[in-house]
């Protein structure tokens, strides 16, 4: 059978044994049973009772190995396979913090039905300034340190740069949200880089008021952070939306009493406000009829808060180190 080096061959040693006329089989037949003692008898016939069941056995798993790799090694060797083996793993990725909390935002937003779009991270001057009623010679430009191309256009400063090209696609009602990737011409340090994310947030409908801003985030930052929250408003200068405020959030740390981490019980969170009606006339919406509210989450600001990330280098620093300590999948 070692000789044995395919199931032909495997097959011709079970006929040369086990077949009708094969030596196993007939052993007994061949065999003087006159000439032996009553213990040798029994004896004689264990034996060949165990011998047939073993031929039987290393044959068939012979055949079957002959089969499944299609040649005679395998009958030599055992099985093709050792289960016993460890196995090889195959690492998996993960997920940038950054993709992961876009990814939960996008969720607890289509489920309030708004739309996820993008757009481009290279803009025009109109998007992203003028159409928000921010004017060239306007003091808030200053407030976004522009990276500009020498064809005019821009790197986008902020997502907010998506509202008036979504109005004009979209047109009213609309709920939509523009996660994206934001360049500010800054100094970098632990707080500060040049390359982050916000998540735009925009609702144009009938009778839209302050109360419905409240209550979407309410129930955005709800489902965040797993818990009901305490939001506060106040006022905050944007000249796209009017009212502007400032969101804050009641420390989750210290319940509001003070800490280190928010000093006076409150973490400013979220920018948001009326959208101003020359930014919906920008948009070709119908102002006696349409009114909107916007807002601006930091969404770097929040992958950091949510993992406990006290440097906003590392996120784009490309070191798979950092990021393998993130999930690959949620
Ligand atoms: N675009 C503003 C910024 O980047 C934030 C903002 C968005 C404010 C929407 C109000 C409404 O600072």
């Amino acid at each position: 059978m070692a000789a044995a080096a395919s199931a032909q061959a495997v097959e011709e040693v079970r006929i040369k044994y086990l077949g009708r006329k094969g030596s196993i089989t007939t052993l007994a037949k061949n065999t003087d049973f006159s000439k032996l003692s009553p213990d040798e008898k029994r004896d004689f016939g264990k034996q060949l009772n165990e011998l047939k069941t073993l031929a039987t056995e290393q044959i068939g798993a012979a055949a079957a190995a002959a089969k499944s790799s299609g040649g005679g090694a395998a009958a030599k060797k055992g099985p093709a396979v050792d289960l016993t083996l460890p196995g090889t793993g195959h690492s998996l990725g993960s997920l940038h913090p950054i993709t992961l909390v876009q990814m939960e935002l996008e969720d607890i937003f289509q489920g309030m039905g708004f739309m996820v779009l993008t757009g481009p991270d290279v803009e025009t001057e109109h998007y992203n300034f003028d159409a928000l009623n921010i004017p060239g010679d306007h003091p808030a430009r200053d407030m976004q340190d522009t990276f500009w191309l020498k064809n005019g256009m821009l790197l986008k400063t902020h997502t907010s740069a998506n509202q008036v090209r979504t109005l004009e696609r979209f047109g009213a009602p609309l709920r939509a949200i523009f996660p994206g990737r934001c360049f500010r011409y800054e100094a970098m340090d632990p707080s500060h880089e040049t390359t982050f994310y916000q998540c735009e947030g925009l609702v144009v409908d009938r009778d839209i008021s302050v109360a419905n801003l409240i209550a979407v985030m309410k129930a955005l930052l709800g489902e965040i952070f797993h818990r009901d929250v305490t939001v506060r408003l106040r006022p905050g200068y944007f000249p796209f939306v009017e009212p502007g405020f400032e969101l804050d959030l009641q420390c989750l740390l210290c319940g509001g009493e003070k800490c280190s981490t928010c000093g006076d019980g409150w973490i400013e969170l979220i920018p948001c406000g009326l959208v101003h009606p020359r930014v919906l006339e920008f948009g070709g919406i119908d102002t006696n009829e349409y009114s909107g509210f916007a807002f601006g989450l930091g969404l770097t600001r929040l992958a950091m808060m949510k993992y406990g990330i006290h440097d906003i280098r590392r996120l784009n620093a490309g070191d798979i180190r950092f990021c393998e300590q993130f999930p690959a999948a949620v």
